[in-house]
């Protein structure tokens, strides 16, 4: 028995009864969801993209039914998000794309993290005291580094996508060009962020009518100038974006703004591409982002630590778990405190941040029955961030092809800057660079002299999109946006999958806990008990309820034949899109 070829697939993880109906009947005997869940994904068959925005995973659909595969929809998905999501979705930042490629059962990483313009300097955001100016840092000209969207996008679609770049954008400039309403989430997101933007003309232009107040929800909203940018890049390539006209409009802001970046950085910029870090949790394959992002690393590092355990015995978030969950995390932020940067600047030694006997000598510092205070962690010898915005989107493909891709402007809607004429917001990725290396930055992260800010140099990022392999086929594949959460919001959400054995709704759902070290925090979301926080605080953890969420991830999970993909709740607008 088989499922229909036009399954139906629904927001987030509401599914019809009656798809579920049909998916157990075809399953016969062992569902491939656990129906006793109160957290179901939604189910396709042949494609699927989930993203944080309905009408770019609808348009990443599109390419994959059209007989495009993954990448072109990865890509399509891209330029559409940076139209229909510009809290995060962007051409003006940067990010990393992991690509399994099925025909020849490989995986590649797509780095286009954004560089250090030339005449950036160690000292860029230090004040005459010698402290960290947070304007500059965050809101200014200074705060952008070299985009690489572009370029990673257009990379991807030149050496493994199908179809032409002009057909996997068009979608994306009709977008701009036509509009579209105004969605709930979308008008809650440039509420959260309207001050700032009305401070910078341009971006209040973009993202606020006349009067200076937030578009009401079921407002069309239409962006030729985006539009126009969009049609240079699908009729040049990478040269419409870091040559020509759009480049000019760029140097121009920068000047007129006091900024670093400058024509030759523009046209130097190139996307690399690298090999993932791999390692192995029990039966399962991780795969996931080398440096100069630091989730990769630290999501291994964290599982080889409580590979050693037995978790299930512990108990899903009871106390023991949780308080070994959060030592092997503050064991690895410590750890990224000192050895992270860009690879290309500073040696990372990935390769003893993941060995297995590390692990060992670091899970033989953890005490059963004590929190050791961040004060008396210290990173080993081999040897944040805020909840910054970033955006994760997943696609899979009826060939077999899987892209995970997380990218960003840093902050939402990045330095709040627009370039006049591009439709474009300026990133303020600079901010991820140590500012002023071994004090801890205004979110209490510490980081070295490693990332210090040196022109050319990839700032340190935690973004990680994530495939765990299982009998050698991918099984999961997922991401978050949250800076330094996203480590802890990826790795949860993969422990949940295999060591739980929690369906992919499930383990996106089930409440997260954070630490990074530094501040000595460990910050639990709600709907851990109160029985188990007071455990917690016996054990010498400094327990904060969040009042927010920490991360949002994007997830597909392969499973038989059937393609399950759950968008995370924590925020609204999220989409699985399949059939
Ligand atoms: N800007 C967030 C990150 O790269 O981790």
């Amino acid at each position: 028995m088989k499922l229909t070829r036009h399954l139906i697939i629904l927001l987030g993880i509401c599914l019809l009864p009656a798809s579920f109906a049909r998916a157990q009947e075809s399953a016969a005997e062992t569902p491939i969801i656990d129906f006793g869940s109160r957290f179901l994904p939604a189910v396709a068959r042949q494609g699927m993209v989930v993203g944080p925005e309905r009408l770019a995973a609808e348009i990443g659909l599109d390419m994959l039914r059209r007989g495009g595969n993954a990448v072109d929809a990865a890509v399509a998905t891209g330029f559409a998000l940076a139209v229909s999501y510009p809290r995060a979705g962007n051409l003006g930042g940067g990010g990393f794309m992991l690509v399994h490629l099925a025909e020849d059962n490989r995986q590649t990483l797509i780095d286009y993290r954004e560089t250090a313009p030339a005449a950036a300097t160690c000292d860029l955001f230090l004040n005459d005291e010698g402290e960290v100016d947070q304007q500059r840092a965050y809101f200014s000209h200074k705060s952008a580094g070299v985009p690489g969207t572009v370029a990673g996008l257009v990379l991807a679609q030149e050496r493994y996508g199908t179809l032409p770049l002009s057909e996997v954008m068009a979608p994306a400039i009709a977008l701009a060009r036509d509009g579209f309403e105004i969605s709930f989430a979308l008008n809650q997101e440039i509420a959260a962020r309207a001050e700032r933007l009305a401070l910078n003309a341009e971006a209040r232009k973009l993202f606020l009518d006349a009067e200076g107040r937030v578009p009401e929800v079921g407002t069309v909203w239409q962006q030729p100038d985006l539009a126009q940018t969009l049609q240079q890049i699908a009729k040049q390539g990478r040269d419409g974006f870091y040559t020509g006209d759009v480049a000019e409009r760029i140097v121009a802001e920068m000047q007129a703004g006091d900024g670093l970046i400058s024509a030759a950085d523009l046209a130097g910029y190139q996307a690399i591409e690298r090999e993932p870090v791999r390692g192995r949790f029990r039966d399962f394959e991780v795969i996931s982002t080398p440096p100069p992002s630091s989730g990769g690393i630290h999501i291994l590092q964290i599982l080889n630590i409580l590979e050693g355990y037995d978790l299930q015995a512990m108990g899903h978030n009871s106390a023991a778990y949780i308080h070994h969950l959060a030592e092997a995390m503050k064991l690895a932020y410590a750890d990224r405190s000192r050895y992270l940067a860009d690879p290309d600047f500073e040696p990372v030694p990935v390769a003893d941040l993941i060995d297995k006997a590390y692990a060992e000598r670091q899970r033989a510092l953890i005490k059963p029955g004590r929190a050791t205070p961040s004060s008396e962690v210290a990173p080993g010898e081999v040897l944040v961030d805020a909840s910054h915005d970033t955006t994760h989107y997943t696609v899979a493909d009826r060939f077999g092809n899987v892209v995970s891709n997380t990218y960003t402007l840093n902050f939402s809607f990045g330095s709040h800057i627009a370039v006049p004429g591009t439709g474009m917001l300026l990133n303020n990725e600079m901010a991820d660079f140590a500012a002023n290396p071994g004090q801890p930055n205004p979110f209490g992260l510490v980081e070295g002299e490693a990332n210090s800010i040196e022109g050319g140099k990839r700032p340190l990022s935690s973004m990680s999109p994530t495939m765990v392999f299982r009998d050698g086929k991918p099984w999961l594949a997922t991401g978050s946006p949250g800076g330094s959460l996203i480590i802890t919001s990826v790795l949860q959400t993969i422990l949940n999958a295999m060591a739980f054995d929690m369906n992919i709704a499930t383990a996106a759902a089930e409440p997260r806990v954070h630490h990074q070290w530094l501040p000595d925090k460990l910050v639990v979301e709600q709907g851990i008990s109160p029985d188990t926080l007071e455990l917690l605080r016996a054990l010498g953890h400094n327990v904060d309820v969040a009042g927010r969420t920490l991360g949002r991830t994007q997830s597909i999970m392969l499973e038989r034949g059937y393609l399950l993909g759950a968008t995370d709740t924590r925020r609204p607008g999220g989409h699985v899109a399949g059939y």
